[in-house]
C-alpha cells in the first residue's frame, strides 16, 4: 500500500459505497454531486472516527494499554467511537467530556454507558485551557493504580490517527477509477482537522487529483487552517511521505458554524429533513449537517459550477439526532 504505514487493525466495514446524490443535484442546480458513505463503517463503530481507531488502537495494543482515554463535547461521536473499539478490543475506557451532567443518556451517551465507559465531566474552560493536562492526570491517576492507559487526543487527530484518512484515499480512488469517475473536490466537514489532514495527504500520495474542502463547524478557518498545516507536516516528516503539501492546498470555508458548535439554526435542521426525505440519507446535526449546509449555499454563491464533480465525505454522527433538543427542533412539539 504506502510506504511507511503504521499498524492497523480492522475496524470498520470497508470499502464504503460511493453514492450519486440525484435528487439533490436537481434540487441544488449546480454539480454532480457524490456522496462516500462513511457513515456505513459500521453501527456502533461509524463515521469517520472509526477509520482513524485502526490505526490507533493498533498503536495502543502494542504498548500493552488496557484503558484508551480520549475526550470531546459530551456528545462526541470520537468518544463513542473510541469506547466501543476499546470494549471490543479488552479494554477499558475513560472519556473526559465537556458538559455538565452525563444525563439523560441520550445519543452517543446512551452508547457510552453501554458499552461501560467511564465519564468524567470537565467544564468549557477546564476544556479549552487543559484538556491535554487533564487527560495525562487521568492517564497517571491509573498509572499508579497499576493500569496501562493509552491517550488519544481531541478527535483522534494525531500523526497516528491521520493515517486513516491516508488509506482512505486511497479507497476513493481505487473506487472512482471503477466507475470511471473523476472528481474535482471532495467536501468534508471540520472538528478536529485529522480528516481534512488524512485526505491531503493521501490525495497526494495516491494522486486523486482533487481538491479538498473543508467546512469548519467550530473556531475559524484561519484556527483549521493552521492546525492542519502542523498536523499534515508533523505526519509528513514523522512516516518520511514522499509528498508536499503547500498552505494555499489547505481549503477552509469560514461562515457555518452558525450559533456555535453543536448549537443547530432552523435552516440546518430543514436541509436535514430535506436530505432525509429526498435521498433517504440522514445527515447529523453537529458535522455533516453544518458541513452539507454550506457546501449547498457555496453552490446557490457560485463556487461550485456546473460540470463539476464533487464527492461529499459523510462522516457519520447519526447519534446526534437522537439528542431531545435536536428532535425537539426537527420537529417541535412533538419529540
Ligand atoms: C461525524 C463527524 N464528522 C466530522 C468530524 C470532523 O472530523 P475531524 O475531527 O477529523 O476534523 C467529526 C469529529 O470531529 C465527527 O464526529
Amino acid at each position: 500500500m504506502f510506504s511507511n504505514e503504521p499498524k492497523r487493525i480492522s475496524l470498520a466495514r470497508l470499502p464504503t459505497p460511493i453514492q450519486k446524490l440525484e435528487k439533490l443535484i436537481a434540487l441544488f442546480g449546480g454539480p454532480e454531486l457524490y456522496i462516500k458513505r462513511d457513515d456505513l463503517t459500521g453501527i456502533g463503530l461509524s463515521g469517520n472516527k472509526v477509520r482513524k481507531l485502526e490505526y490507533l488502537l493498533a498503536d495502543a495494543k502494542d504498548q500493552g494499554a488496557d484503558t484508551l482515554i480520549t475526550c470531546g463535547g459530551i456528545q462526541s461521536n470520537h468518544s463513542r467511537a473510541t469506547a466501543i473499539a476499546a470494549t471490543q478490543n479488552g479494554m477499558d475506557s475513560v472519556l473526559v467530556l465537556r458538559g455538565k451532567r452525563e444525563t439523560p443518556y441520550d445519543g452517543n451517551v446512551l452508547l457510552d454507558k453501554l458499552v461501560g465507559a467511564e465519564i468524567r465531566l470537565v467544564t468549557p474552560e477546564q476544556y479549552a485551557q487543559r484538556i491535554d493536562q487533564i487527560m495525562e492526570q487521568v492517564g497517571q491517576e491509573l498509572r499508579d493504580q497499576g493500569r496501562r492507559p493509552y491517550v488519544i487526543p481531541e478527535g483522534g487527530s494525531n500523526p497516528i490517527g491521520v493515517w486513516g484518512y491516508i488509506r482512505a484515499s486511497g479507497e476513493i480512488k481505487d473506487q472512482l477509477e471503477e466507475m470511471n469517475l473523476k472528481v474535482d473536490a471532495v467536501v468534508t466537514a471540520v472538528g478536529s482537522g485529522g480528516t481534512q489532514a488524512g485526505l491531503l495527504i493521501g490525495g497526494k500520495l495516491s494522486d486523486l487529483g482533487a481538491r479538498v474542502v473543508g467546512f469548519n463547524v467550530c473556531d475559524t478557518a484561519k484556527h483549521f487552517q493552521a492546525r492542519i498545516g502542523r498536523l499534515v507536516a508533523e505526519t509528513i516528516e514523522k512516516y518520511a511521505l514522499p509528498c508536499q503539501i503547500f498552505p494555499d492546498e489547505i481549503l477552509l470555508v469560514d461562515g457555518y458554524v452558525g450559533r456555535g458548535y453543536a448549537l443547530s439554526r432552523p435552516q440546518e435542521l430543514k436541509l436535514i429533513k430535506t436530505v432525509a426525505r429526498q435521498e433517504g440519507v440522514f445527515l447529523d446535526p453537529v458535522y455533516t449537517g453544518k458541513a452539507l449546509f454550506g457546501l449547498a449555499d457555496q453552490i446557490r454563491r457560485g463556487r461550485f459550477k456546473k460540470g463539476e464533480k464533487i464527492l461529499f465525505l459523510h462522516t457519520g454522527g447519526i447519534f446526534g439526532l437522537f439528542v431531545q433538543e435536536k428532535r425537539e427542533g426537527l420537529f417541535p412539539g412533538k419529540a
